[in-house]
């Protein structure tokens, strides 16, 4: 860490619910963080004219970690994805979406461990769009082989620090051939240097079923930013829902944790939010500044409430509150000293 500080961006929609119910738990795990508040996103705009404020990028270089809720971007027409902007800027080039299963949370398939990296900052969202004429638009798909191979790198060495066997790629080379060739033939290039872990590719649409039926296959899959947002979706269905799946955005400077979810409108304000995505993106960010204890603890009262199924929020068949979850799990972490 570089200041000692973290920068924390509470966020749209049911963020600043689902921020609370994390700060609340880290809190009873006896971590201290210096917060360094910024405001992204509607919020910002009232305030600054802007939903990125120049000191939201400020602070995240100037302390190389944040915590982040989610931020809405509307749809069709409207401002930039502050999301996408943010990753584009920090050059926080993957995006590693853990999705395990949690004891207790029944789903058609359990026990499952699985990871996907995505591309974080080309693809179809380098925001290159424009109209051809009045009835038709170009959006514009970049990938470059030394993205392609970075996050190839990056997927592999994630592998073998982590006990992973296999590194699945994911594309659409037989339609896209110049396009997700090169990130087909980047990845395979990059697969020839860890002879130790298993690689092979599977075409997009064949993923998607094969995730559904056979999720068990994958260890670790490495796609272009658009499938791996598309498929961390799918996967998160697998384990329950968007409530539960965590995410980290990696860069060389920064590291940006962050629940693979959005600002769900429909839930927003009504202390319904699940915060157990953001509570786990926030446990990886423990574990990043040496907190593993604190980490640990955490991990295991989310496990033991899971477990015990009494306190379930509304996404899982249960009545119970964002506030109320985050007072479980305080306590739960209190009676563990
Ligand atoms: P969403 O992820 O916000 O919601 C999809 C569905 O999942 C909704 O039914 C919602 O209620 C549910 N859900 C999501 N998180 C939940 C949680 N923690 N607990 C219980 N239920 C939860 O996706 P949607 O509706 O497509 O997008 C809403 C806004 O969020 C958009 O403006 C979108 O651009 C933005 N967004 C932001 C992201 C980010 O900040 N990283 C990521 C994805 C979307």
């Amino acid at each position: 860490m570089k200041t000692g500080m973290v920068t924390l961006i509470r966020g749209d929609g049911i963020g600043p619910e689902i921020t609370d119910a994390t700060l609340e738990v880290i809190e009873a795990a006896g971590v201290k963080i210096n917060w360094e508040t910024v405001e992204a996103g509607q919020e910002a705009i009232a305030e600054h004219g802007t939903p990125l404020p120049g000191a939201v990028l400020q602070s995240l270089k100037k302390n190389g970690i944040g915590l982040k809720g989610p931020l809405t971007t509307p749809v069709g027409s409207g401002f930039r994805s502050v999301n996408v902007t943010l990753r584009q800027e920090l050059k926080l080039f993957a995006n590693l979406r853990p999705v395990k299963s949690l004891p207790g949370v029944n789903t058609p398939f359990n026990d499952l461990d699985l990871v996907i990296v995505r591309e974080n900052t080309e693809d179809l969202y380098s925001g290159v769009e424009h109209m051809v004429g009045e009835d038709a638009a170009e959006s514009i798909k970049i990938i470059t082989r030394r993205a392609s191979e970075r996050i190839a790198r990056f997927a592999f060495d994630y592998a073998i620090q982590n006990g992973r066997k296999k590194v699945t790629a994911v594309h659409k080379a037989n339609i896209l051939k110049l396009s997700d060739g090169l990130f087909l033939e980047s990845t395979r290039r990059v697969a020839k240097d860890y002879p130790q872990v298993e690689f092979n590719d599977v075409i997009v649409d064949n993923a998607a079923m094969q995730l559904v039926l056979n999720p068990h296959q994958f260890d670790l899959l490495v796609a272009p930013n658009l499938y791996g947002d598309i498929l961390s979706d799918l996967c998160a269905g697998l384990i329950g829902g968007l409530g539960l799946t965590p995410g980290i955005n990696i860069g060389e400077e920064v590291s940006l944790f962050e629940p693979v979810h959005g600002s769900a409108p429909d839930i927003a304000g009504k202390d319904l939010a699940n915060p157990t995505a953001m509570i786990l993106s926030a446990v990886f960010m423990l574990r990043h500044l040496g907190y593993s204890s604190a980490a640990e603890r955490i991990e295991k009262a989310l496990y033991g409430h899971y477990e015990e199924g009494k306190y379930l929020t509304a996404d899982l068949g249960g009545d119970t509150g964002t506030g109320k979850m985050a007072a479980a799990l305080a306590e739960r972490i209190a009676k563990m000293d």
